[in-house]
């Protein structure tokens, strides 16, 4: 039996070569659920507007149940003749229906019409799938902002130390990327919520059927489609999510990089679980920080997984056209890849140790509290022009000597500015400028423990 949807017109079947070609049910089967729970949707908009008697609704819904069972346990798969799930689907009902019955549900739909629907179910299955896996990232992070909440580090510009920061306040601005992240998400399931069904080809249909109610049952909470041509030719939905995927990818590789920074023996801030670091089989001592390398490269996929699909979709014409058949593949890879690195990324985060010892240590080096004398100056009137001018003369005595600024006795603080009396010792303490950053979103214990509040709440709120 000739399994086509087209073959009225043509003399000769396809050649070998178009339909091996033609052929996607190797990659879109993974939509099979979604297009039996599109075809229950469609029969019942069939039977209100009078073209299936209830018996032969009840019929096919039962045939639709049979046929999805079977896709479930494998007893029913797509082959390459079939061409797509949605033919290979067809065939399974027409086999179990008869083609009497079987045949009268493609009525009043087409592939493009399903196809743009279905696949905007499955993505929107997959961002809540992966609103969970960030939500707990972002709990592995949080988790570290609590258990080491009072542990300093040297924060960083352009790598070099800057000012020292709470290690607290720095996993949170991780956090804070994926929190926006997670948003997003949200955000394109909110636009992604309207329903392409009885959109037909392109055009709509005219067997009055009812599109609203199938948006309805399939959980588009936004209705049906407002233009049915846009409708089957819009894909906008597909490169968005591809960007937030790739988006969740560059987040998660710039903590993956400085997590294999922070594991060297020259940083030695973090040390790696075993069960979540990779052996040498050359080396026997050696421990590599193998996730946090995937996540880094597997960035570079995401992002190209966005710009080739950007390019399937440039210039062409509307309404629908064959290259949409290549929109499938590479955000199905994106979910893919996501959703095989995220937990063990975040196994990683969760049970890594930190060495707080270490990080304690350098917090102070580099004259990273040469900014906190500059502005200790300030507050006693003097200019931060001139405050800048002796606080970088503190360094360069600092530098000449070697030694670090707490180091400089009173009388070499006295001869660089008569402004500099030993009082100014005090904010020469890590501790004590941190704390003294305690405006919202700096770097003092109190202002940290609100964005730690801010970012457990957001958890809550997902
Ligand atoms: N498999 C196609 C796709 O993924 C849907 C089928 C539409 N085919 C067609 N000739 N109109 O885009």
């Amino acid at each position: 039996q000739d399994v086509r949807l087209w073959g009225g017109r043509f003399a000769d079947g396809p050649s070998e070569a178009l339909a091996r070609l033609s052929a996607s049910v190797h990659f879109d089967w993974r939509l099979a659920p979604y297009d039996i729970a599109g075809s229950r949707a469609h029969a019942r908009v069939l039977h209100t507007a009078g073209l299936l008697t209830a018996d032969e609704l009840a019929r096919m819904l039962d045939g639709l149940d049979r046929l999805e069972a079977d896709v479930a346990d494998g007893t029913f798969t797509g082959t390459v003749a079939d061409e797509d799930v949605h033919t290979a689907l067809e065939r399974g009902l027409l086999e179990r229906l008869g083609l009497e019955l079987g045949g009268k549900l493609r009525a009043g739909r087409s592939r493009n019409d399903q196809v743009a629907t279905l696949f905007r179910m499955y993505l929107r299955d997959h961002a809540r799938i992966l609103g969970g896996l960030l939500a707990d990232l972002q709990e592995a992070l949080a988790g570290l902002a609590r258990a080491h909440g009072d542990v300093a580090m040297p924060g960083r510009t352009h790598l070099q130390h800057a000012q020292p920061v709470l290690f607290a306040h720095h996993v949170l601005a991780h956090a804070q990327a994926l929190s926006r992240d997670a948003e997003r998400l949200r955000q394109w399931d909110e636009r992604t919520a309207v329903s392409p069904y009885g959109s037909g080809a392109l055009a709509g249909s005219s067997l009055g059927l009812d599109p609203e109610a199938v948006a309805r049952e399939l959980g588009f909470g936004r209705g049906s489609a407002a233009n049915s041509i846009d409708g089957t030719a819009a894909r906008d939905f597909v490169a968005e999510f591809a960007f937030i995927t790739a988006m969740v990818g560059v987040d998660v590789s710039k903590l993956a990089e400085e997590i294999i920074i922070w594991n060297t023996k020259e940083f030695s801030f973090v040390t790696l679980h075993d069960a979540f670091s990779t052996g040498s089989s050359i080396m026997p001592q050696k421990k590599n920080p193998d996730i946090a390398e995937l996540a880094r490269g597997k960035s570079g996929r995401l992002i190209g997984n966005l710009t080739g699909l950007l390019a399937t979709l440039k210039a062409l014409p509307l309404a629908y056209n064959r290259d949409l058949q290549e929109d499938k593949e590479p955000v199905f890879d994106s979910c893919d890849q996501l959703e095989v690195l995220l937990p063990a990324f975040t196994g990683m985060v969760a049970t890594l140790t930190v060495n707080r010892e270490r990080m304690e240590e350098l917090a102070p080096a580099g004259f990273s509290l040469a900014t906190d004398v500059a502005e200790w100056l300030v507050k006693r009137g003097v200019p931060f022009r001139d405050a800048h001018e002796i606080a970088g003369e503190c360094v360069k005595v600092c530098e000449a000597g070697g030694i670090e600024l707490d180091q400089l006795t009173d009388e070499q603080f006295a001869k660089i500015s008569p402004h500099l009396t030993p009082e100014v010792r005090a904010v020469l303490d890590v501790h004590g400028a941190l704390a003294a950053r305690d405006g919202r979103g700096g770097t003092a214990p109190s202002a940290v423990a609100v964005q730690l509040a801010e970012v457990t709440a957001d958890l809550v709120r997902q």
